[in-house]
């Protein structure tokens, strides 16, 4: 199996109909359209409904994914499930999306690494399906954030929405696929954004969840500059290893955690703003389903080509980042 690459052979993704605008959260909090536009770039987020759950919308966006890359869900080996916001405790929800799409033969699990979920779960799959242990790999990203969003905070409840990404990977031949891959985390940094509550260590008693305990709490400023620091070095990382230039990169897609750290990363990396791909203003920050939803989006609008050089990278709570360098 020396020489094989692993692919993406197939992208889809799902989110609430469910619809919050800045208009909606004008009425809710003190701020403005005007303040979330110029600071974030957001204009709308999907909100799940009572009653929805994430592991909906990751089977949607997951089977979207299969049925593009034409496999059969037996043939899935692996089957990641990036959240940070799971159906339940036990089991994973990974196991559940294997239930639901019927994938009995696929190793299921999830994986917690905040927005770069989906990254570190490309890393894990490129790495199965390049020694063999894999032929193909479901990895999804799929978040509902906004169960865990004070809706009394302003700096926080603007910035978060719903949905879900899935793409499926198997063995491509020739020079394609993914070409390097690095994944990063530093927990000195854990209390820049955390959430509490709702663990073994601080369990949910009325108290505490009287108090928000479970609620994303963030340090939105101090993040800011080790997100755009982070992703614009590990993205160097995997252009140099594989010898690259910013300038050959076709496709560029950052996290979507705000457009101004996507400008500022664009800008420190000199890539040309024109293959920066940026969806935030629909979607609000996704966490580990924003990069597979934009990867879906751009697939779907005929924005990525055979033979593209299409870059990928996170940032994230922990915090985490990565990037994933691949040709399409
Ligand atoms: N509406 C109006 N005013 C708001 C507001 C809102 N929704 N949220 C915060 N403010 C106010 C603050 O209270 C502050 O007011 P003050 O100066 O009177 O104290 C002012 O705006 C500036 O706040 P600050 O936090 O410095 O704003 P910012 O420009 O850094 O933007 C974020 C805030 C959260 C949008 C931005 O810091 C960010 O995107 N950070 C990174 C997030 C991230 O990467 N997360 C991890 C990856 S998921």
């Amino acid at each position: 199996m020396a020489n094989v690459n692993a692919g993406i052979l197939g992208t889809g993704r799902a989110y609430p109909e469910g619809v919050l605008t800045n208009a909606d959260l004008e009425q809710m909090v003190d701020t403005s359209d005007e303040w979330i536009t110029s600071r974030t770039g957001i204009k709308q987020r999907h909100k799940a409904a009572e009653g929805e759950y994430t592991s909906m919308f990751a089977v949607r966006a997951a089977r979207q994914a299969i049925e593009r890359a034409k496999i059969d869900p037996l043939e899935i080996d692996l089957l990641i499930c990036a959240t940070v916001t799971p159906d339940q405790v036990l089991p994973s929800t990974g196991c559940i999306i294997q239930t639901e799409l019927g994938a009995h033969k696929a190793a299921a699990f999830d994986l917690a690494a905040a927005c770069s979920g989906f990254l570190f779960g490309l890393t894990l799959a490129n790495t199965m399906i390049k020694t063999g242990q894999a032929r193909y790999a479901l990895v999804i990203g799929a978040e509902l954030l906004t169960r865990y969003v004070d809706y009394t905070d302003r700096s926080t409840c603007v910035i978060f929405g719903d949905g879900a990404g899935a793409a499926v990977l198997g063995p491509v031949e020739g020079e394609r696929g993914i070409l390097a891959t690095r994944i990063r985390s530093d927990g000195r940094y854990t209390e820049q954004l955390f959430a509490p509550g709702g663990g073994t260590r601080m369990g949910l008693t009325p108290e505490s969840f009287a108090a928000g305990a479970h609620f994303y709490k963030m340090r939105g400023n101090e993040l800011f500059k080790v997100a755009v620091r982070s992703m614009a070095d590990v993205a160097r990382e995997v252009l140099e290893e594989t010898g690259y230039k910013a300038d050959d990169v076709k496709l560029f897609i950052p996290h979507q955690a705000n457009q101004r750290i996507t400008d500022a990363v664009a800008n420190n990396l000199k890539v040309d703003s024109q293959i920066v791909y940026s969806n935030i203003a629909m979607h609000g920050n996704t966490s580990s389903a924003s990069i597979p939803i934009a990867l879906d989006e751009c697939v779907e609008m005929g924005r990525v080509h055979d033979g593209d050089l299409v870059l990928l990278a996170s940032f994230g709570g922990g915090v985490t980042w990565g990037a994933v360098l691949m040709r399409w």
